[in-house]
């Protein structure tokens, strides 16, 4: 878009030179921009506008407040739509737009919209927000990075917009679009759009405009719990619909666009402002009953849509400017916010401000904003949910003023934000995040195995995760059983579905029996988000070793170790061939796959493999324990670091001396406690009411991984490396306990 144009003479005066509503400054913080002018001149004319500028509250107030005077009408009445769309899109339809029309036509408009938008059914939707919201983080948390305006805010802000219009995923990507086309054509009543962007925008949007229409019908027959059946069930009394289905059609498409960007900015600003203002964000941190307010703060001193826009009915003298019948005016909210006679200390990000909704964001009087209450409970969940998951969250260094400029909606597209991974995990063993998934498929995977397949059930794709992870998979009737691990064996590149292989042991305590026996396609189990304690590092090459069911979390690191080029093998060994999984996958890999089933070869030959030491390279192994012992003595000559392994049962360890009593200091909680022998720490956290997750309880699943203050620790469990255990960072508190000779520990719980 072009700036002002240099030289032309100003229709109406004064002019505020300086002021550039398509500048750095402008979008890097419109109020302090006002600011520098509005003193000067509280009321300009902004010839690349055409239009005047109000600055101050008082008169923005007295303009919103007087709607004969000050008509919205002209915010639609002026877009223009192209010939030949005028049949489907008259003129008298779009000037009935909720943002551009006033009574009696927008009271009646309103009065249908209004029933899906209260405060009491908002504030009903917000656990629904705040697992959707979940799901989001899932997705990119272990990455450490992420654009927080298109991975999070927006896809969050779309998700809820779809679910409370009771739209279904096949039309995602026509929401998203018609975001950004709604905006393109509301501005366009201002700021014309060049072509060829201007017929591209209007096909597209006259396109969805037609099928929301379709959809609005299928509701009137077929009404469903939504916004849409809502508005559609309004009638008169003679029966006959309030809306017909266009106008019900037009107004979602507003929804569509108010209802995401302007929370979306919002969600973004807010994260700035609290890298600007540390205290006020461990304020928030330290108590999630303060994120409504860091949530109104932001939108007071930076709101989203940037102006309200209005057209004069008659002249008029407002802050010494003489405004002529037919001028178009237009309120700068983000000035109106920030000005000090009426808030003090406007530019100060203060989230204990006594009246915190004293502002004019949300404007006033009949345009008040339709979606307040849901952009107050979806913008401070969604903030609390991410700083509850990502508590390391920040900008990253470089933030690049990427908007796309419009002087009524700055629409930032892009925020790059970073957190550090390692403070991920342990959030994540604080909060054990479980969801329901839907069995997809179910195969033999050999004698024994069955493979299932998981998705979610409303297809929205599963959390990231790397080479190594397992879930919790909770077995019985309605997942009251047995809690068992498995790891993952699909491929982390199809976030659509998970694969888990299952092994029959009738040995176990019943988790698998009851997954061959009763879980079919179809069933609904509940299971964890992924966890990694097999974690994957790069090498130039690798050397996989896998016992029977052991193959699964290999599958996925072949995968890993092929895409970066890496040399690799995998040694594969088994009961007999048909006991062992996958077989059919692996034989693409030619012969750096060696099958070696016992029943054929005997037991694997680990000397032959491991006997001389291979630079650069790890050792990847999942199998019995037998194997493993096996493989760590097979190993012991090598570096330090190089085997990983990874077990289903707990490492057998002989102990000659019995467990000597030892105190234990949780710091977070602030409660001591002995913990006598016999008993674990983590059974003793429990009894004093600490939350401590836990799932195996026997040292292998890492659920209980516990940071260590002070103190060392007896290392008692499966999962770390011997480097790890003397690192003696953190501790599997359900098995591990002080070390000989240290009397107390201090804990991170
Ligand atoms: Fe599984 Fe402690 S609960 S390692």
């Amino acid at each position: 878009t072009e700036a002002p144009t240099a030289g032309a003479p100003p229709a109406r005066c004064p002019v505020a030179h300086g002021f550039d509503a398509m500048g750095d400054d402008y979008y890097t913080d419109p109020a302090q921009h006002f600011a520098a002018v509005r003193d000067e001149h509280p009321v300009f004319f902004y010839p690349y506008l055409n239009a005047w500028i109000v600055t101050r509250r008082d008169d923005a107030e007295a303009i919103l407040g007087d709607w004969q005077k000050f008509t919205s009408g002209a915010n639609s009445g002026l877009i223009d739509v192209p010939e030949r769309y005028r049949d489907v899109m008259p003129p008298d339809l779009i000037s009935q737009m909720l943002v551009g029309s006033d009574p009696p036509s927008h009271t009646v408009h309103r009065f249908v919209a209004q029933r899906g938008f209260t405060k009491a059914r908002m504030e009903a939707l917000q656990p629904e927000i705040e697992a959707r919201a979940h799901r989001v983080v899932d997705k990119f948390e272990a990455d450490g990075r992420a654009n927080l305006v298109s991975d999070y805010a927006l896809e969050l802000t779309t998700q809820t917009i779809m679910a409370h219009m009771g739209l279904g995923y096949e039309d995602e990507a026509m929401m998203r679009q018609l975001r950004d086309d709604f905006f393109a054509v509301l501005a366009s009543a201002q700021e014309p759009l060049p072509e060829p962007r201007r017929s591209e925008v209007w096909d597209r949007y006259i396109a969805a405009t037609l099928y929301l229409r379709e959809v609005v019908e299928q509701r009137r027959e077929n009404p469903g719990e939504d916004l849409i059946s809502d508005m559609a069930a309004v009638r008169e009394k003679d029966g006959t619909p309030t809306l017909s289905a266009a106008q019900i059609a037009l107004h979602l498409t507003e929804f569509a666009a108010a209802g995401v960007d302007s929370t979306t900015q919002a969600i973004a600003n807010a994260v700035l402002f609290l890298d600007q203002n540390p205290e006020a964000r461990a304020d928030a941190l330290a108590d999630p009953g303060l994120w409504p307010r860091v949530f109104e703060e932001t939108v007071r001193r930076r709101p989203s849509s940037t102006f309200a826009s209005r057209q004069a009915q008659a002249d008029v003298e407002i802050g010494g400017a003489q405004i002529r019948k037919g001028d178009m005016v237009w309120l700068a909210l983000a000035s109106a916010n920030t000005d000090p006679t009426r808030t003090p200390r406007p530019f100060e990000f203060d989230i204990h401000r006594p009246e915190p909704e004293d502002h004019l964001t949300f404007t006033q009087g009949r345009h008040t904003c339709l979606g307040q209450s849901l952009a107050r409970v979806q913008g401070a969940t969604a903030l609390k949910v991410l700083y509850e998951r990502l508590p390391s969250l920040r900008p990253a260094p470089e933030v690049p003023l990427e908007f796309v400029r419009m002087a009524l909606l700055p629409v930032r597209r892009n925020l790059p934000v970073e957190w550090d991974v390692a403070d991920v995990a342990r959030q994540q063993k604080k909060v054990l995040r479980q969801m329901d998934l839907t069995v997809l498929g179910r195969t033999e995977a050999s004698d024994g195995v069955v493979a299932l397949t998981l998705g979610h059930p409303d297809g929205e794709a599963l959390p990231s995760w790397k080479p190594g992870a397992h879930i919790d998979v909770h077995t019985g009737v309605g997942g009251a059983g047995r809690v068992c691990q498995y790891s993952l064996c699909s491929s982390p590149a199809r976030p659509e579905s998970w694969r888990i292989g299952v092994l029959r042991e009738p040995e176990s305590r019943g988790g698998s029996i009851f997954i061959h026996d009763d879980v079919r396609e179809g069933s609904t189990v509940t299971v964890s988000w992924p966890r990694n304690n097999f974690r994957f590092h790069d090498s130039p090459r690798y050397v996989f070793v896998a016992g029977g069911i052991g193959i699964t979390p290999i599958i996925p690191m072949i995968e890993a170790a092929q895409a970066q080029g890496a040399e690799w093998t995998l040694l594969y060994g088994g009961r007999t061939r048909s006991s062992m999984a996958f077989l059919d996958e692996l034989a693409a890999h030619g012969d750096r796959v060696q099958v070696r089933p016992q029943d054929e070869f005997g037991l694997l030959d680990l000397e032959g493999l491991l006997g001389d030491v291979a630079p650069d390279t790890l050792i990847y192994c999942c199998g019995p324990e037998p194997l493993l012992q096996a493989i760590e003595e097979a190993t012991a000559h090598w570096p330090v670091g190089s085997l990983h392994t990874e077990r289903f049962a707990p490492k057998k360890v002989v102990r000659t001396e019995p467990d000597t009593e030892f105190e234990v200091e949780f710091a977070e909680s602030g409660v001591t406690a002995t913990v006598p022998p016999g008993r674990s720490i983590l059974e003793v956290a429990e009894e004093a009411g600490i939350s401590a997750l836990s799932s195996c309880q026997e040292g292998t699943c890492g659920t209980c991984e516990t940071r260590i203050v002070t103190g060392r620790a007896d290392h008692r469990d499966s999962i770390l490396t011997p480097a790890e255990q003397d690192a003696n960072a953190t501790m599997m508190i359900c098995v591990s306990r002080a070390a000989k000779g240290c009397p107390r520990l201090v804990l991170d719980r």
